[in-house]
């Protein structure tokens, strides 16, 4: 499959989840541990994105927080016209497309059930791609599944011991633990990270 065809297969699969209400991801809130996380950071300008960012309500937590240069980008259609509508004459760019095709600089990558979205034959692509998207330093942080799923996925869950070897060639640990502010359906099945980029 071309990539044009993977785009258009990936968008149009999840552009019918978000048309249909089929969205038992959607939290209806910014995840607690993202809140958590964002209460610490101190740099208000500091360049965020938040793939496969779905209803964004960290980004409203963010413009709440006086974050000034966030960036969101999903590869559904239908909810993107959303966002760009209820965003409007924010600081806030909201780009439709993939993930994998995106080209920027950030500071810091957001993750909240998005890598769990993918494929996991694209899990090594996305630590690639997550590290040429970040500045030096750069850090994704957010919440992974540490636990595997029976049921085929999205989502498709993980181990602690596969992310390790996945994200240490090109990230360091600052925080990889069991996750203590999960929402209660998800207590003790998310690792929270915080990895930045090494040098190199
Ligand atoms: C499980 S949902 C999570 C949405 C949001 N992060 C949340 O927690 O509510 C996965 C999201 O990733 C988007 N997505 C899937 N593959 C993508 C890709 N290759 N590039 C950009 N977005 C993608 C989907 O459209 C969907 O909105």
């Amino acid at each position: 499959m071309g990539n044009e065809e993977l785009l258009n297969e990936t968008g149009k699969y999840w552009n019918s989840r978000y048309e249909e209400n089929r969205t038992g991801w959607d939290l209806s809130q910014a995840s607690p541990p993202l809140k958590n996380y964002i209460d610490t950071l101190a740099n208000k300008n500091a360049a965020i994105l938040i793939p496969g960012c779905g209803n964004a309500y960290e980004a409203e937590y963010l413009l709440s927080k006086g974050f000034t240069n966030i960036t969101l980008i999903d590869i559904a259609p239908t909810l993107v016209n959303k966002l760009k509508e209820q965003f409007k004459g924010k600081p806030i760019n909201v780009i439709l497309g993939n993930f994998f095709e995106h080209n920027g600089k950030y500071d810091l990558m957001l993750e909240q059930t998005f890598f769990c979205a993918l494929d996991p034959s694209l899990r090594k692509k996305y630590v690639e791609k997550s590290y040429s998207l970040l500045n030096a330093n750069g850090k994704i942080a957010g919440v992974l599944f540490g636990v595997l799923f029976e049921k085929e996925g999205p989502p498709f869950g993980g181990t602690k011991e596969e992310y390790e070897l996945l994200f240490k060639p090109k990230f360091s640990f600052l925080q990889f633990d069991v996750c203590k502010t999960s929402i209660a359906p998800r207590m003790g099945n998310e690792l929270f990270i915080e990895f930045e980029k090494k040098p190199g």
